[in-house]
């Protein structure tokens, strides 16, 4: 996730039992014009493993290009490859879910980052461009012949953007007419999305996004219901304080105080959905620029709770 996923949010959620991290995705131009910024975003650890990086470009020559740079420097299990990003900025330039109204060039695109990689090449797709194209059958399918190693079906169309309800009903039988791993993404926020899902299809495995930002323990819940079917409590109020903290060292630890403060600004508040006057807890996030502060917010949190 764009403005979410960097390391330090990766090695935080790792330890709840993230079977796969991903990066936020990344300009293959950005890599070819050296651009520091996006070169920041192909910093990965052992910690984090596995772990993939993500790609998105419109063009098969910058892309390859950008690959190769990305094996020079960066230290990586997976290449996945977006083709599912709905942003104006992003599918203006024929890049993520764009590709999806053209799968002949999708094809010939996907075929030559698959002979460039020397690293497994899975690929991020959404259910089509609107509800009277749908294609995420042909395009799941035609992928798998191209080379890629899985794929994962956020289950939206492009002109859903985020809203709307995912239609799970959509990938019916999907993952049996494939031989490669199916992963669904889209409102995997609890339990009951998972058990809705299992009933219409077993995919190999679930992508949490949103779900898990500020709600980390998902992660062990979603594990624990498919390993064992067991369903554990949420966390208590007190726990979601504790990660929330972890969350705010990690950041800072990597980014310094300054930028690590202001990075985690939109995603620190999440951890306190559950408590009372969240709202004026998230003001108070927004505005913060040290440790400290959020510590004393904290504590309040932790007062108000008492
Ligand atoms: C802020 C934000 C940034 C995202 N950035 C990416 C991204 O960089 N690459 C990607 O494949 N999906 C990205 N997504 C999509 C998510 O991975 C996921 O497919 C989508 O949010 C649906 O899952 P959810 O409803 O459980 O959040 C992003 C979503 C959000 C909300």
């Amino acid at each position: 996730m764009a403005g979410v996923t960097n390391l330090p949010y990766r090695e935080f959620m790792k330890p709840f039992g993230v079977g796969l991290t991903v990066s936020e995705m990344i300009s293959d131009c950005g890599i070819c014009y050296n651009n520091e910024n996006t070169l920041r975003y192909l910093a990965t650890s052992k910690e984090e493993g596995p772990v993939a990086l993500q790609l998105f470009g419109s063009k098969i020559e910058s892309s390859v290009k950008a690959i190769g740079i990305m094996e020079e420097r960066a230290a990586y299990d997976i290449l996945d490859i977006n083709f599912g990003c709905p942003v104006n900025k992003v599918t203006k330039t024929g890049a993520g879910s764009a590709w999806l109204a053209r799968p002949e060039e999708m094809e010939e695109y996907v075929k030559a980052i698959v002979s460039a990689s020397h690293k497994p090449v899975t690929a991020k797709i959404r259910l089509g461009i609107d509800d009277k194209s749908i294609n995420v059958f042909p395009v799941s399918k035609m992928l798998e012949s191209a080379g890629v190693s899985a794929i994962s079906v956020h289950c939206r169309t492009k002109e859903q953007g985020y809203s709307g309800k995912p239609d799970y009903e959509a990938i019916r039988g999907l993952q049996s007419e494939l031989s490669i791993p199916l992963f669904v993404s889209g409102d995997i926020f609890d339990l009951n999305a998972i058990k809705k899902v299992e009933k219409i299809c077993k995919p190999a495995g679930y992508m949490v996004a949103r779900g898990g930002v500020g709600n980390p323990y998902l992660v062990t819940q979603i594990n624990a219901y498919l390993e064992e079917g067991k369903e554990l409590p949420n966390p208590s109020l007190e726990e979601q304080v504790a990660y929330a903290r972890t969350y705010m060292n990690k950041m800072i630890d990597y980014y310094g105080e300054a930028t690590g403060v202001i990075l985690m600004r939109t995603v620190l508040p999440s951890f306190f959905h559950d408590f009372p006057h969240v709202k004026s807890i998230r003001i108070a996030m927004m505005s913060a620029y040290h440790k400290e502060e959020l510590e004393q917010i904290f504590e309040g949190a932790l007062d108000r709770i008492a």
